[in-house]
């Protein structure tokens, strides 16, 4: 595996999905194969969860493991190929990314999308630059259009708690939110459920469609409640419009998922990616409750970024 930056096959992401369950139930099992190597997780956005996670699995490979946030600590970067910097930004990309390759084995990147620039944020410029000039192995922390370290836990998450032997009715539901919030978990969830053979239902008010390259083979209903009859794990999630670019066109709290909305849905399990905005996307009830995965989710971040990094050194 040279990057990681979105699903690529059933076969790989199951392999993965393995691995992650094998290093959970022993975290040390490859102390070994990482000494030596040395990863750059660099940080264009905050972080709680990616950060310290893939710190941990690198540590629990042998490797070692340096955070810069490059948002407080770094150079503000010229991203455009053939700029004039004569703005704000003091080093290029193609100089920086280049230097950073010479440090590392592997490199992490977070890069949040503009929500302003659309087609730039769909190429994925960004993480697609650092891939193009660091000339090492890049892992994504979440880019502007996906976030598949998150999606991996999140799978691995769902196997562990998939416990009849059918196959399960996950449904991604959007909820409110004060702010613009970029599409990629959302993005990667749909991508990773429909590439694992789940069957995936998704759920938002009208004009919330997300980018169809994504959800296709996805079951789109509008109304909720049916949406969420059966189901048997719940991912919430809000986003910004895709049509209208970045926009926010509802924040109707009859979106936020309690226990009433689960009436028809009696052993639904509840997932989100966090942070959560509590009693604005998800309410304290469900958060507080059995139904709640979210602190395992969180955990198996540590053993998704250790199977994906075992993966890029091997
Ligand atoms: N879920 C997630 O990516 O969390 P952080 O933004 O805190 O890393």
């Amino acid at each position: 595996m040279k990057q990681f930056t979105q699903f690529e096959s059933r076969e790989l992401g199951q392999e993965l999905i393995d691995l992650g369950l094998e290093y959970k139930f022993n975290p040390r099992l490859d102390i070994q194969k990482g000494q030596g190597k040395r990863i750059g997780c660099i940080f264009l956005n905050p972080s709680l969860r990616t950060r310290v996670s893939t710190q941990i699995a690198a540590q629990n490979l042998g490797m070692e493991a340096i955070v810069l946030n490059m948002d407080k600590e770094g150079w503000a970067l010229e991203m455009q190929d053939g700029a004039i910097m004569n703005k704000g930004t003091v080093e290029h990309i193609k100089d920086a990314a280049g230097v950073l390759g010479s440090f590392f084995d592997v490199l992490a990147v977070r890069a949040f999308p503009t929500l302003t620039q659309k087609q730039e944020d769909l190429s994925d410029f960004v993480i697609n630059q650092f891939i193009k000039y660091a000339g090492i192995p890049v892992v994504s922390l979440e880019s502007a259009i996906r976030h598949p370290l998150q999606s991996l836990a999140d799978m691995i998450t769902m196997q562990e708690y998939q416990k009849e032997n059918r196959k399960p009715k996950v449904v991604l539901t959007w909820a409110p939110h004060i702010k613009a919030i970029p599409h990629a978990v959302a993005n990667s969830f749909a991508e990773w459920s429909l590439g694992m053979g789940y069957d995936l239902t998704i759920t938002h008010p009208e004009g919330y469609d997300l980018d169809e390259s994504f959800t296709k083979g996805a079951t789109l209903e509008y109304d909720q409640s049916k949406a969420l009859e059966g189901a048997d794990f719940v991912y919430v999630k809000n986003w910004s419009s895709f049509q209208d670019y970045g926009k926010i066109h509802s924040t109707d709290p009859s979106w936020m998922l309690t226990q009433k909305h689960l009436v028809n849905a009696p052993n639904a399990k509840v997932m989100h990616c966090l942070p959560v905005r509590r009693n604005l996307e998800l309410s304290d009830e469900i958060l507080d409750s059995d139904r709640s995965l979210v602190q395992v989710q969180a955990k198996n971040r540590i053993f998704a970024a250790q199977a994906v990094l075992s993966k890029i050194i091997e």
